[in-house]
């Protein structure tokens, strides 16, 4: 077991009350996300508590850097290496998106996890690398259809957060954020309920609490898969959902203007 991680208490709470994160997964070129990036700004920019967040693929960074750097938008990668540095063809290291600007990382998206065969070791271990070099992971778990049909739906997340529980301690969470997105909803229009992603989120957070209570304090829970204008305004106003993750309706700027005022207004 290696050593846990000692949070620094003082360091940058996450300090939004909502927080809603773009996903553009593998779309856009510069012409366009510059197109979408102009929209965002102009609208985006009148939100009172909401944190906005774009997660765009590896060559669109210094895009985002030089578009949003003067504006209340942050921005983020989609994955990144579990290593520090070395010889790992292809991987990016935490400390390359820090020189891009960027202060989030999407860790074990379900896309990436199922594709290409990411164990929970691994994405534990990109969680550490995140922190350490003062990133906020947005860490995602979800089950499958089939394992919440079968019931098993929070042995199976319990069983991605005791990964990085066992390798890091849970004080790790404080200032993290955790997404919870079934993979049955994502990119499929069936968004799980208010009161499926509630049970899940008390789940979660309880979890946490039951090892470290400010950590789960100061832990953000998103909700990701089919999140859409008219569903966010019943999931946002639920306890414990502290936001989303949006993929598809992130690509569209009114209708990611409309998610973001439903968190915004639903504080
Ligand atoms: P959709 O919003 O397209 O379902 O994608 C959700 C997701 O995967 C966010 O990370």
């Amino acid at each position: 077991m290696s050593q846990h991680f000692t949070h620094q208490l003082a360091k940058k709470p996450l300090a939004a009350k909502k927080i809603v994160i773009a996903n553009w997964k593998m779309h856009g070129n510069l012409k366009q996300n510059q197109a979408l990036l102009t929209q965002y700004i102009a609208a985006l920019s009148d939100l009172k508590q909401t944190k906005i967040v774009v997660c765009a693929p590896y060559p669109y960074l210094a895009q985002l850097q030089q578009m949003l750097q003067h504006t209340d938008i942050a921005w983020g990668a989609q994955n990144m290496a579990k290593n520090a540095e070395g010889a790992y063809t292809g991987e990016v290291s935490a400390a390359m998106l820090k020189d891009f600007g960027c202060e989030y990382v999407i860790i074990g998206h379900s896309e990436r996890a199922t594709a290409y065969c990411e164990s929970d070791e691994n994405i534990a271990q990109k969680f550490l690398q995140a922190k350490q070099h003062g990133l906020t992971p947005i860490l995602c778990v979800g089950e499958t259809l089939i394992e919440r049909e079968a019931g098993v739906m929070e042995l199976v997340i319990g069983k991605q957060l005791d990964t990085i529980i066992d390798l890091h301690g849970a004080a790790i969470f404080a200032d993290s954020i955790i997404s919870y997105e079934p993979i049955w909803a994502i990119g499929t229009g069936l968004a799980a309920t208010p009161a499926q992603a509630q049970a899940m989120h008390k789940f979660i957070r309880n979890k946490i609490a039951r090892l470290n209570q400010e950590a789960a304090n100061r832990l953000k829970i998103l909700y990701g898969g089919s999140v859409n204008p008219q569903n966010a305004v019943q999931l946002f106003v639920v306890s414990n959902i502290d936001g989303g993750l949006i993929g598809k309706c992130s690509l569209e700027a009114q209708a990611f203007e409309k998610i973001c005022a439903a968190a915004d207004s639903a504080i």
